[in-house]
């Protein structure tokens, strides 16, 4: 999960580069470096740490380039040390690369026996090495093509080559690598908003495909080296959405803009004057048999909450697996099942894997993604956009709760076309998904009573999650969300798991955040509460009006969300989770956009 820059400019381009490594830093943030053809040949800099390391070492000592490249790290080969970050060099290469190369070692061993010498701990240096002796016998694409033919792995690289200074070349197996065509300048970059403050023309390179950009020319090639077309698209740009505006962090931005977000996503899937639900794709839920739904992090809770929902309503069987575990265990799939394939970025490499394991096996195949342009929504049958902009903070709140819009019209949708559901309850239900944005927006108007619970929760060193039915998703999202940025040990748990070991946690220094709207749930949710109360347990109560007015003797009600119909419930009770975790983060002094170790596109298993 690194991110990649390179500019074959007619400016000069170091400030570009900043820029775009900015946009890229949510890819991986332990490291940064450019290099860049200058006037006394190849120079680099870099530096270990945030981006804004890497500008103070260029303040000291300015890159001065036309044609450059730039990286920012998360590490997975060697620790994040200057001497470790990209771009690596070799003789003539100097090059940035995302992904892992799953055959450095033997690569390593034989180029040390050939007598190189190896600077640094990482897989990545196997390639400059690599490529630098295949130069000694050929012409620049034809050593990165037999370069390219002896590597393994997962990788998009970016490469310049000592003596070529108007050409850089690129590649990509796995993770992303896009072309941006400029004005007589031509990028590469990890995704479009790499190449976005530069240009909105965009082609996508296919897995194999290798290229050389020059001035205003891109010449690409499949793996077989046979020269390759990849259209140029236009991308919509939205640089506001790029920017906080007068929110702190990304994340709150982000949790702020979620009834705009699935304002946009509902009005994608229902329409709202015949008050019809609208799959695009031409999906027959009428004769589907099954849906597998492969995903992970908070993209696999969505779907956990789109199971609780289309199979009551739809009676359509919903299977649900963490994409890293599916995806080894020689799942017993049968014909007739669609998967989907849950994702914000469209390119985590374990739901990518899992996805491709299905269609290699006959199964029809779709994404829910926020990417438009990402390799998952390039290779399913049907795309389900969830169209909430980029979400820059890693942790993620509003592509989680647009996924779960896009599921809810599908239950909807699927219901109706299953005979589960008549016309007068299609519609009913979806003026009920209508509501759903204004009613978030109410939630979120809560955060006051959230912020005021969260100094106790602050001073935790474990904390419990419980919920029933769609409340337990949302209780494994609210524990997700707490220790990603908090730090904070915490745990999601189905509540009538409680007694079966969990309450042997509850005393008086632990949280239990109890999440319990008055729906078919409560009343047993409610014993739940007593059960920990008992004991000492500090509840952190989250339900609705009436929940509010049946609470047992004693329950503190931290926050009563607005009433609202069962069908949007996850959706309307996810802003106090999410607010929870974030002003906890805040109180704790974490990097709420850039927890530790964390990276927001995980494109390496
Ligand atoms: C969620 O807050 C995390 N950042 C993480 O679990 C994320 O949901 C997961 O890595 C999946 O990412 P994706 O949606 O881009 O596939």
């Amino acid at each position: 999960m690194c991110g990649i820059i390179g500019i074959v400019g007619t400016a000069p381009v170091e400030a570009r580069l900043i820029v775009s490594l900015k946009r890229l830093e949510y890819r991986g943030y332990d490291s940064a470096g450019v290099a860049g053809f200058t006037a006394s040949g190849v120079e680099r800099r870099r530096a270990a740490g945030k981006l804004k390391n890497l500008e103070a070492v260029l303040a000291a000592q300015p890159l001065i380039a036309s044609v450059g490249i730039g990286h920012t790290r998360w590490a997975t080969h060697g620790p994040p040390t200057v001497g470790n970050a990209h771009p690596h060099q070799a003789g003539r290469v100097t090059l940035v690369h995302n992904g892992i190369i799953e055959n450095f070692a033997e690569l390593k061993a034989a180029l040390t026996a050939e007598g190189r010498v190896f600077q640094t701990d990482t897989d990545t240096e196997v390639v400059a090495q690599l490529l630098d002796r295949e130069l000694g016998s050929k012409p620049p694409l034809a050593a990165f093509k037999a370069t390219l033919d002896q590597v393994r792995g997962a990788f998009a690289l970016v490469v310049m080559i000592d003596g070529e200074p108007g050409m850089l070349l690129g590649a990509r197996n796995g993770p992303p690598l896009v072309i941006g065509h400029g004005d007589g300048e031509m990028f590469l970059g990890s995704d479009a908003l790499a190449v976005g403050p530069f240009t909105n023309r965009v082609s996508y390179l296919e897995d194999g495909d290798f290229v050389a950009i020059e001035h205003g020319a891109a010449r690409v090639f499949n793996q077989a080296g046979q020269p390759v077309d990849r259209p140029a698209q236009v991308v919509p740009q939205s640089p506001a959405l790029m920017e906080k505006g007068n929110y702190r962090h990304f994340m709150e931005k982000e949790i702020h803009d979620q009834p705009e977000g699935c304002q946009r996503t509902i009005a994608a899937y229902v329409d709202a004057l015949t008050a019809r639900a609208a799959m695009p794709g031409g999906i027959d839920f009428a004769v589907l048999e099954r849906i597998q739904i492969v995903a992970c992090g908070t993209s696999y809770i969505a779907g956990l909450i789109g199971k609780y929902l289309i199979e009551p309503l739809a009676d359509l069987p919903v299977d649900i697996e963490v994409a890293s575990e599916f995806r080894y265990r020689q799942p017993a799939l049968r014909p007739g099942s669609l998967v989907i394939a849950m994702s914000q970025s469209g390119e985590t490499a374990d739901t990518l894997a899992a996805l491709r394991w299905c269609q290699a096996r006959g199964m029809r195949s779709a994404a829910v993604v926020n990417a438009a342009g990402s390799t998952m929504a390039r290779e399913v049958d049907v795309v389900w956009p969830i169209h909430c902009g980029p979400e820059i903070g890693v942790a993620s709140t509003k592509a989680f709760t647009a996924q779960i819009c896009v599921l809810t019209a599908l239950a909807i949708a699927a219901a109706r076309a299953r005979g589960r559901i008549d016309a007068g309850e299609e519609q009913r239900l979806v003026r009920v998904l209508l509501e759903a944005p204004r009613l978030i927006a109410e939630s979120i108007n809560l955060e006051d009573a959230v912020r005021g619970v969260a100094a106790e929760v602050a001073k935790a060193r474990d904390v419990l999650y419980l919920g029933r039915g769609p409340m337990y998703p949302l209780a494994l999202e609210g524990a997700l969300k707490l220790k990603e940025i908090s730090y904070i040990h915490a745990e999601g748990y189905a509540a009538g798991e409680l007694k079966h070991g969990p309450i042997a946690l509850v005393d008086e220094n632990t949280p239990i955040v109890i999440l319990a709207p008055f729906d078919s749930y409560f009343e047993k949710s409610a014993s739940n509460m007593s059960e920990v109360m008992a004991r000492g347990g500090q509840v952190v109560f989250i339900t609705d009006p009436e929940g509010q007015a049946h609470a047992p003797a004693g329950a503190r009600v931290v926050v009563t969300t607005p009433r609202c119909d069962p069908l949007i419930a996850p959706l309307v009770m996810s802003a106090p989770i999410q607010l929870l975790a974030y002003h906890v983060a805040v109180l704790k002094g974490a990097d709420v956009d850039q927890p530790r170790n964390l990276a927001k596109s995980v494109t390496v298993e």
